[in-house]
């Protein structure tokens, strides 16, 4: 299904995708040059404090992740986005904060070429407060919990269609929809805005804004089990899934390729999957591989079966998840109360699940 991919054999595959172990800057440029509709991703941030997956001093960050952005720019296509996640810090011992982020962003602009399509914020309401010397002990700072995500594109014209990710209109724009007349009549603002006729059109819903609201407190239910099996702990910063999810059903059609190259747990690759695009997942680490494989197998897959695809995939065994998927459906058809149980976790439609018959 993948047309473009790393020499070597993947951790594990799927249907639409496979994921590779490595560093994503080898992996990235055994790719073919223009082939990546969208990169969307989490690095590890340019904390003080030192995380167990790699985290970089924050004077070296710029100049590392430049690395990657440079690659990334000539695998993309000429209408591909690159969507970065970008979590704020702190400066050493000072309630002064980093201006990591926006370095970043100059330098992605100015010196690799690429355009800041548009800025988004991701706002989690569930965040713990940080750092707690600043804010708790001492009270001097509000709660942290906003990341900056730079939409970047490599043309000023990446493919976008904000009317596949509206969000539920407001009460308010609800009754006006219903009795369009009690509310407004159509007139040109002293703003400047011209309030037609058209105002009150039910569009399906309303155009979301840059200000994303996710918590991340999501259950992770299968994933999550499967790490416990295995003896092993969730990744410790994973992505809520609906915020790979927006961009890729804004940003890409069926059948694009999208790649995360910190790819941890795999939540792009899952929703990716979940909406019939191909995809590629790279971490250097791969216990962290191991355990997203879970993320692929149907909900009433057995924990024996886990902890057999986590052994495989740590012995360096390229593991074919389909197998996997193809012994479930056997054992849907012998017992069909549990159908689509696992693809209906998943969130994976009627329509999808008849596709995902295997290819070979
Ligand atoms: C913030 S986490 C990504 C979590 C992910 N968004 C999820 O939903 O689980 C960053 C990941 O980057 C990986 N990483 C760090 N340096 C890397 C490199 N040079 N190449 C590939 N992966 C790397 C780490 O192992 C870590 O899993």
């Amino acid at each position: 299904m993948i047309e473009t991919k790393p020499n070597g054999r993947p951790a594990y595959e799927t249907d639409y995708g496979a994921a590779y172990c490595g560093d994503s800057r080898d992996l990235l440029k055994q790719l073919h040059d223009e082939s990546i509709s969208l990169v969307i991703t989490s690095p590890p941030f340019a904390l003080q404090r030192k995380k167990d997956y790699g985290n970089k001093d924050q004077h070296e960050y710029v100049d590392w992740l430049a690395e990657f952005g440079e690659i990334v720019y000539s695998k993309l296509r000429n209408d591909g986005s690159f969507v970065l996640d970008l979590g704020g810090a702190y400066q050493k011992a000072v309630p002064v904060r980093s201006l990591y982020n926006f370095r970043v962003l100059i330098r992605f602009c100015d010196d690799l070429g690429f355009h800041l399509a548009e800025e988004f914020f991701w706002y989690n309401p569930s965040r713990l407060p940080s750092p707690i010397e600043w804010v708790n002990k001492r009270k001097l700072r509000a709660k942290d919990s906003v990341n900056t995500i730079w939409w970047f594109s490599k043309t000023a014209w990446p493919k976008a269609d904000i009317s596949r990710v509206l969000v539920p209109y407001s009460e308010r724009m609800k009754k006006l929809i219903e009795d369009p007349e009690k509310f407004y009549r159509p007139m040109v603002r002293p703003s400047g805005h011209d309030i037609g006729s058209s105002f009150g059109k039910d569009n399906g819903g309303a155009i979301p804004s840059n200000l994303l609201q996710l918590p991340n407190s999501e259950s992770n239910g299968l994933y999550l089990e499967g790490c416990k099996s295995v003896g092993t702990q969730g990744h410790p910063a994973r992505f809520p899934a609906r915020l790979p999810e927006f961009f890729i059903q804004f940003l890409t059609d069926p059948g694009d390729l999208v790649v995360d190259i910190f790819a941890g747990s795999n939540t792009t690759g899952q929703m990716a999957e979940s909406h019939s695009r191909r995809w590629l997942a790279f971490d250097e680490r791969l216990d962290y591989l191991a355990t997203s494989a879970f993320r692929f197998l149907p909900a009433n897959n057995t924990n024996v079966e886990m902890n057999e695809i986590y052994k495989r995939i740590m012995a360096n065994e390229s593991v074919d998840l389909r197998e996997y998927l193809v012994q479930q459906r056997l054992q849907l058809f012998e017992t069909p109360r549990t159908t689509s149980v696992g693809y209906h976790k998943l969130g994976v439609s009627s329509e999808q699940r008849q596709r995902k018959a295997p290819r070979r």
